[in-house]
């Protein structure tokens, strides 16, 4: 049997990689050979390899990129399971890189690949980080994008603009190359969530960083769909606030509190029409209320506040389980204090039931972010 073996002849081996092109890939089966062909022809002379990070896409990507990396020792596939997140992606390929140089760029072809020789030399040539820009002279903003996301688009943009120390054209790209040390250097205090890497690194850099925009025309998507949606904004202003506040109240509370308030309002909204019925009574329409707000809120907590572990199938009914149980622990110690407070005279109504009320949602969300939701 012709066994294939790896040539003996070390000068056979292909050269360390300079540079480790990170490509995060969400059911992008379609664009992975397009993809390495392009790298292929953009980086002559450049010693290259490409690591698409897939999480786990059911349509098949590693397996198409794995097929590649059988013929080409530059190609790799980093499969994540049980995860989801951009940013995370784009983390994780650049700690599995051991060149002195990092990319990050889509995999669905929309990034202008025959950029980066010009966004190597910027960094060769001084600059800490090299974007790829869709403002920047030259280029052309925001092709392909709806009215409506063009306009998200743009409030991000200005929203960064605000809080970055580096003025940037295009901070909201996902197109960029620096060295992996300056990544590494930053990487712990990044928050490392949701879909805008970049932002974070630069909000998290804790000095301005030396930043050289390369134009490039954004290209319109050809196979495949965007996996932007409403709960993504919510996210990057979750990383915004995060990152204004110094990191002291993290972004999750901060929704678990606002999906709790909108619980409230859920409860409130049920109560008042339950009680328009007749023959119902108060404790019957309030176990039901409470009932519904909770399940309200457990699901948008699956959906926002712990989007990137979101539980599905059987996963999503024993959350469900156990969320319930850990929000009735909570009730029963919110009235608990409440009345003891009262009680003992240390507060009025207003306050016991504030302190009560601050107890269950630390409660709560305690129980959720380790009970519940674990990564
Ligand atoms: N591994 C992984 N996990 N990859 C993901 C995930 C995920 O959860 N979500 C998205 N991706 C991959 C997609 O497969 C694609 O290759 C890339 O990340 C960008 O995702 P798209 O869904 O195509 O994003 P977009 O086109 O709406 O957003 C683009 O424009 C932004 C500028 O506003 C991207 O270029 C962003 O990086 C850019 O910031
Ligand atoms: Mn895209």
């Amino acid at each position: 049997m012709p066994a294939a073996t790896h040539p003996a002849d070390p000068a056979a081996r292909p050269l360390p990689a300079e540079l480790t092109v990170i490509i995060p890939c969400f059911n992008e089966a379609a664009n992975v050979a397009p993809m390495v062909e392009r790298l292929e022809a953009a980086l002559r002379g450049v010693a290259w390899e490409a690591v698409f990070v897939d999480d786990n896409s059911p349509d098949g990507t590693a397996e198409r990129v794995r097929e590649i990396a059988a013929r080409d020792p530059r190609v790799r596939a980093l499969r994540r399971v049980g995860r989801r997140g951009l940013a995370s992606a784009v983390t994780e390929g650049a700690l599995s890189s051991s060149a002195p140089l990092i990319a990050v760029i889509d995999g669905d072809l929309q990034h202008d690949e025959t950029i980066l020789p010009a966004m190597l030399e910027a960094v060769r040539g001084g600059a800490e980080v090299a974007v790829g820009s869709r403002h920047a002279e030259g280029g052309e903003a925001a092709t392909g994008f709806s009215a409506g996301r063009a306009r998200v688009s743009g409030l991000g943009a200005r929203l960064s603009a605000m809080l970055l120390p580096t003025p940037v054209g295009d901070p909201m790209s996902g197109f960029f190359l620096m060295r992996r040390e300056l990544f590494e250097a930053i990487l712990p205090r990044l928050s490392n969530r949701g879909f805008k890497i970049l932002v974070d690194l630069l909000l998290s850099a804790g000095r301005p960083l030396r930043v050289a925009e390369v134009p490039y025309r954004f290209r319109p998507r050809l196979a495949g769909e965007s996996k932007l949606d409403a709960t993504v904004l919510l996210e990057f202003l979750g990383l915004l606030m995060d990152k204004s506040l110094g990191g002291w109240l993290p972004w999750r509370f901060v929704a678990f509190a606002g999906v709790g308030a909108v619980g409230i309002l859920v409860h409130l909204a049920v109560l008042g029409l339950l009680s328009g019925i007749p023959g119902i009574g108060f404790a019957a329409a309030q176990w039901t209320a409470t009932f519904v707000a909770m399940t309200v809120n457990f699901l948008l907590n699956n959906r926002i506040t712990y989007r990137d572990l979101r539980l599905r199938g059987a996963r999503l009914a024993r959350g469900l389980l156990l969320f319930y149980l850990g929000c009735g622990i909570g009730a029963a110690a919110n009235v608990g204090v409440a009345g003891l407070l009262l009680q003992e005279g240390v507060a009025g109504w207003g306050l016991a039931g504030a302190a009560g009320a601050l107890l269950t949602v630390v409660w709560n969300y305690a129980i959720s972010s380790t009970l519940v939701w674990r990564s």
